[in-house]
Order: structure tokens, then C-alpha cells, then sequence
């Protein structure tokens, strides 16, 4: 069998933004069409490789370069690997991106009003109470990609929608062959 070609897909963008609805949705596609996956997700990595870690500026990057020395492992041995990460500052974003020869960076693009409007973990609110520092997009910055390689607009189009355009890049790069 010819040898798979391991890939990173990073999803970057706010919380709430659809990163972890979407990457959902692409492992579950990989999956039927035979690659073995992995999934890195900011809320539980968070939770092992990098429990304990705050949400300064320098933590947020040791837990990007944490999620990227992991995928860059997986990816040369073949494996899918989906990030889903709010990975916010573009300096570090990029180093990863050097490393990782295979890597697909898609902006999941969706306004602040939105994600807080759907707020699906109750954060937002928090956060415009002033309960939650330093939170993404509100009293925090977020640095969008300058390049990325898809950018999904997720206030305006349905997570299946964004889906298949991801699965579209995969088989456009030659990751997948096409159906
Ligand atoms: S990153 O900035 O280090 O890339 P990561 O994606 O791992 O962030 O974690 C983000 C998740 O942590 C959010 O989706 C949210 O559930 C939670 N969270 C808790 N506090 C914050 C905060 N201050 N800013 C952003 N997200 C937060």
C-alpha cells in the first residue's frame, strides 16, 4: 500500500468560533475514508500536556508549541492530525508552521458579536462581566493569519458547509485522494 501522507490541520480562530464543531465533523470524514486521525484540541490538551497553564501571552505559546511538537510527531508518521486551537499570536503560529513541512492553517473566521452571541460555554458572558482576564477577543488580542490556506466564514455558512471545503483543501494539496 502506497505510504499516507501525514498532514497538520490547524484551525485557528476566537473561542466559539466553530473550530472543534468543524474539526469534528473532517475527523469523522477522514475516518470513513480510512486515515487514521488524531485530534489535538485546546480544551483538553489543556487538560494534560498542558494543565495548569494560564492564558498569558507566554503560556498560550508554550501551549501552541506543546500542540505543535505533538502534531509534528504524528504528521511525519503519516497520521492526520486536526488542531483545534485558539492560538492566538501569529509569531508563534508561523514558527510551527516552518516546522511542520505538511500544514494546512485554516482561519475560522467569525466576528466577536457572533461567537459571544452563541457564547456555547457561558464565557462571553463572563468575560463582559469582567469575571474572566484576559479572554480572546475581548480583553485579550487575537492576530489573524496574514496567509492562511482556507479561511471559513462560520457566521456564514453552515459547519458542514466549511467541512467540505476543508476536505476540498486536503485533496487539493494531495493529501487525500479525491472520492
Ligand atoms: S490558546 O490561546 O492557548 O490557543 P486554547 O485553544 O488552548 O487557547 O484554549 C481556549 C479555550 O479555553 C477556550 O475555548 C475557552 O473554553 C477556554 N478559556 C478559558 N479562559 C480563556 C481566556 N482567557 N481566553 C480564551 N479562552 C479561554
Amino acid at each position: 500500500m502506497e505510504k499516507e501522507r501525514g498532514f497538520t490541520l490547524w484551525f485557528t480562530g476566537l473561542s466559539g468560533s466553530g473550530k472543534t464543531t468543524i474539526a469534528e465533523i473532517v475527523e469523522k470524514e477522514l475516518r470513513e475514508r480510512g486515515r487514521r486521525v488524531e485530534v489535538l484540541d485546546g480544551d483538553i490538551v489543556r487538560t494534560n500536556l498542558s494543565k495548569g497553564l494560564s492564558f498569558s501571552r507566554e503560556d498560550r505559546n508554550v501551549n501552541v508549541l506543546r500542540i505543535g511538537f505533538v502534531a509534528n510527531l504524528l504528521t511525519r508518521n503519516g497520521v492526520g492530525v486536526i488542531v483545534s486551537a485558539i492560538s492566538p499570536y501569529k509569531e508563534v503560529r508561523d514558527q510551527v508552521r516552518r516546522r511542520i513541512i505538511d500544514f494546512v492553517e485554516v482561519f475560522v473566521d467569525a466576528p466577536v458579536e457572533v461567537c459571544a452571541e452563541r457564547d456555547v460555554k457561558g464565557l462571553y458572558k463572563k468575560a463582559y462581566a469582567g469575571e474572566i482576564k484576559e479572554f480572546t477577543g475581548v480583553s485579550d488580542p487575537y492576530e489573524p493569519p496574514a496567509a492562511p490556506d482556507l479561511v471559513l466564514k462560520t457566521a456564514e455558512e453552515e459547519p458542514e458547509e466549511s467541512a467540505k471545503k476543508v476536505m476540498e483543501k486536503l485533496e487539493f494539496f494531495g493529501y487525500l485522494a479525491p472520492e
